[in-house]
This record gives structure tokens, sequence and C-alpha cells, in this order.
């Protein structure tokens, strides 16, 4: 197992999706003041933002090219993050990296950030089929293995807990919008203005409902094999609200509950994620 996975400044990370020196790279990249950061944390709708944001992004004549909007700085080779690097304003970039990990000139330049959040019972059992499924990956789990090593911090990209905990220090921050998975499930099209705005692109209504029902989950997972090929089966799964219901035990899901409580209560952002 160990061949499979390395800790980057004591965050572990799978070895087949991403290495040290990507990760070096990646702190060294330089943001631009017009910059756009998605960040999300693993299994929280990260595709499914990149796939609003870039249709956001071609219905505002951002980009010339539709799907070509949105690049994502996670995983990949050096010499990827160079060509992305040198490529025209504006760019739009997505990461799965926590807020403290995350290049130092995005800080320092107030870039924009959208953060996408999902409750916390629903990306532990996403994120447990997603990893059981992904032969890439090839590190398998029970699934209360992998509860608690989630529980514990100890899956990829870090503890979901810290991660929460952090942006919701920056929710306040004028540079930052969040946006919970579950409202944007429950009122897409009210979301995605309000995205859209943050971002200052004009669009129609017309123009908003069509990316609306672009962005469905049924839509995405029936063109899932034109944008993520054979993975699009194991990555557009159910797309629903409270599955943790089927896959937590009462114990597991007041584990959760307490971790919750002690990071957020009390905050909208832990209201609002509380499934
Ligand atoms: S990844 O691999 O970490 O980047 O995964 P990520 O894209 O963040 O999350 C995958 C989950 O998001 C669900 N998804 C959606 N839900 C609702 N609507 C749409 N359009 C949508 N697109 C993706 C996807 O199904 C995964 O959740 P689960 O619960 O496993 O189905």
């Amino acid at each position: 197992k160990s061949e499979r996975q390395f800790m980057y400044k004591g965050t572990l990370y799978p070895s087949p999706l991403t290495s040290p020196e990507n990760l070096q790279a990646v702190g060294n990249f330089e943001a631009r003041a017009d910059d756009i950061l998605l960040v999300s944390y693993p299994k929280s709708g990260f595709n499914w933002m990149f796939h609003i944001l870039n249709s956001l992004a071609f219905a505002a004549g951002i980009t010339e090219k539709e799907h070509n909007a949105v690049w994502s700085i996670n995983n990949h080779c050096v010499f990827l993050l160079q060509a992305i690097s040198s490529r025209p304003s504006q760019r739009i970039l997505g990461t799965h990296l926590h807020p403290d990990n995350i290049p130092k000139s995005f800080i320092e330049k107030k870039v924009k950030i959208l953060a996408m959040l999902r409750n916390p019972k629903d990306v532990v059992v996403s994120y447990f089929h997603f990893q059981n499924n992904n032969p890439v990956i090839g590190l398998y789990y029970t699934w209360n293995e992998f509860f608690s090593r989630f529980i514990e911090g100890n899956a990829f990209y870090g503890s979901y807990f810290d991660y929460i905990s952090a942006w919701n220090k920056k929710v306040n921050d004028e540079n930052v919008l969040v946006v919970i998975y579950e409202e944007l499930k429950k009122n897409m099209s009210e979301e995605i203005k309000k995205i859209a705005k943050f971002l200052n692109f004009t669009l129609t209504d017309e123009q908003i409902q069509s990316i609306c029902s672009m962005s469905t989950f049924k839509s995405m997972k029936e063109n899932s094999m034109n944008t993520h090929g054979e993975m699009g089966n194991i990555l557009f799964r159910k797309g629903d609200i409270g599955d943790w219901k089927n896959c937590l035990t009462e114990e597991q899901s007041k584990a959760v509950d307490d971790k919750f409580e002690k990071h957020l209560a009390g905050t909208k952002i832990g209201d609002l994620l509380k499934y």
C-alpha cells in the first residue's frame, strides 16, 4: 500500500494521481489577479461546478471554445502545469488542495475563490465508492476502515473537517463565495445567478436556464462518456442528497455530528451542511 500513497507537508496524497514534484510545482504556481479559483474537497461536486463554470465562461464570452475554460491544477504533471501557466487570461483554475496549501500568490492577489462544500456524510460515502471502484488509485478498504480513516483525517487530501473549518473562517471575505452542493441541487438557477454575479459574468435568463438543464445529474451522467470516458461511470454515481442513510451506522453518524459540533457549532456553514 505504501507505494500508492505519500505524505507531503503533513497531508496524504495518492501516488498514481500526483507526486511531491507536482505538488511543489503547484505551490509555486503564479496566480494572476483576474484568475478565478474553484476549490473543493474530493467528492464535493468539483466536476459539477467545473462543468457549470465552463458553461458560464463560454456563454459570457470569456472563452471561445466550449469546455475549455477551466483547468485543474491538481493532478497534472509539471509540464502541463507550465502549459496552464502560459494560458491567456481570464483563467479559471480548480484544486482539491487544503486552503493552507493553496499557492500563496492566490491569497496575496486576493483572487476570486469559489468554494464548493457538501455535507460530510454524503462526502465520505461518495469517497468510499469512488476509491473502491477506481483501479487507478488501487487502494481498497472495507467501509468501516474507510470511514475511520476519513474521521481521523487520513483520507487523501486530508481532513474534511479541517477543510470546512478553514473555509468557514473566510466565508465573509469579499473574494470568497461559498456554494453548498445541497443548495445547488435544490435551486440550481438561483445559485448559478449568484455565481455569475460574483464573477461579473453577464448572462441572460435564457442562458442561465440552458446551463441548468445541461448541468443536472441526469444530463451530465448521460454525457459522461464524452466528457470523462470510462471514468464517467464511477464519477457520476447517484448525485443525491442523503445517500449516507444507506451506509452510515447510527454510531458513525454520531461520530460525524460530534466532529461537526467541535469544528462548526453555531456557524452558518455548519447549519447549511447538516443533513
Ligand atoms: S472528485 O473526483 O473528487 O473530483 O469528485 P467530485 O466531482 O467532487 O464529486 C463527485 C460527486 O458529485 C456528484 N455529481 C453531481 N451531483 C449532482 N448533480 C450533478 N450534476 C453532479 N455531477 C456530479 C457525483 O455523482 C458524485 O457524488 P455521488 O454521491 O458519489 O454520486
